[in-house]
């Protein structure tokens, strides 16, 4: 069993991992729709990605005694002006996502709830990485043109990521 706030603050999470492969999802289909497949393709990875931290917040609450509980969502972003900005967007998710993992740890640490500061330490790592990779994604696609060659070079390149939850450390 956890402090109830801290059981709410990581239902909360639960619910905003699977918002997030909700919002990558519909990224995923807005770069299907322009013809970029390998943008869909790391987007829907970036998805599974979501739903794997979704269930590892899951299983934990399962673990410990805690029930889960699935909300409503609200309908994620589907629309940009510009690849440009779909990926800006998802870099503000992981940001927001970073502020409230930080303060799930908070919570634990003022509980000495241990076995949740373990959590989140990996969930914190975790971020670095993936505000790093959509910094990194946004820097190339700022420097090239959409209708460039070099452009679907980078599409090509991102058709071949793939979802291991064995390499998530
Ligand atoms: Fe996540
Ligand atoms: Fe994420």
């Amino acid at each position: 069993m956890l402090p109830d706030d801290l059981t709410n603050a990581l239902n909360k999470q639960v619910n905003f991992e699977f918002y997030a492969a909700h919002s990558y999802t519909a990224i995923a289909a807005y770069f299907a729709n322009l013809g970029f497949k390998g943008f869909r393709n790391f987007f829907l990875v970036q998805a599974a990605e979501e739903r794997f931290h979704a269930m590892k917040i899951y299983d934990f609450l399962n673990d410990v005694g805690e029930r889960v509980i699935i909300e409503t969502m609200e309908q994620p972003k589907n629309l940009f002006q510009s690849p440009l900005e779909a990926i800006e967007h998802s870099l503000a998710q992981e940001k927001d996502v970073t502020k409230a993992i930080y303060k799930i740890a908070d919570l634990a640490t003022e509980h000495k709830e241990h076995a949740t500061m373990a959590l989140m330490n990996w969930f914190v790592e975790e971020q670095v990485e993936e505000e790093s990779m959509f910094r990194d994604m946004i820097a190339k696609v700022k420097r090239i043109d959409v209708d460039s060659s070099a452009f679907v070079m980078l599409d090509a390149e991102l058709s071949k990521r793939s979802f291991d939850p064995d390499e998530e450390h």
